[in-house]
């Protein structure tokens, strides 16, 4: 059902992923570090669903008869100088992925894979938000600039964020 092109392409995805759940592991870290416990959950929930795309990734590869090989992951970066840095550092990160998301669709429509095509679909739509939301959040602290009172109700509302698994979000 996947050319071993197609498998290999998302197989690095794969890894991406993995290597994305550890990148915000690490700014949860930074959060932690900071007495912003707000935010701290708001990455460890990200760390979560990234874990959650690796994971549906790795099932579609086995599922359709092919092997993922996992490799060793880069450090991620640790020190920031604000939120405000940590939080558009993420919306970067989730901008590659969206330029790697679309790449494998478009190879997906290369090869006319309608399965994988489906199946990417899911990741495009899912990209969508997860832009919308790191900028949602860039614009707010933007609009406190730094100041403490506001940056704790931000903090205290990304506290109320849950993970969804998705299945359940589907
Ligand atoms: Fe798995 Fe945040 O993209």
């Amino acid at each position: 059902m996947l050319s071993d092109n197609l498998a290999s392409a998302i197989n690095d995805q794969i890894q991406f992923e993995y290597h994305s759940a550890f990148i915000y592991k690490s700014m949860q870290a930074f959060f932690e570090s900071e007495d912003l416990p707000g935010m701290a959950n708001w990455m460890n929930i990200q760390f979560q669903e990234e874990m959650s795309h690796a994971e549906k990734m790795f099932d579609f590869v086995c599922e359709t008869g092919h092997r993922v090989v996992l490799q060793g992951m880069d450090t991620p970066h640790h020190e920031y100088a604000s939120p405000l840095e940590v939080f558009e550092a993420a919306l970067g990160h989730e901008q590659i992925v969206t330029s790697r998301i679309n790449a494998l669709m478009d190879l997906a429509q290369q090869e006319k894979n309608h399965a994988a095509q489906i199946f990417l679909q899911w990741f495009i739509t899912e990209q969508i938000e997860e832009e919308a939301t790191a900028n949602h959040i860039i614009a707010k602290l933007k609009r406190v600039a730094g100041d403490g009172r506001g940056l704790m109700m931000i903090d205290q509302e990304l506290a109320q964020r849950t993970f969804v698994p998705i299945a359940a979000a589907n």
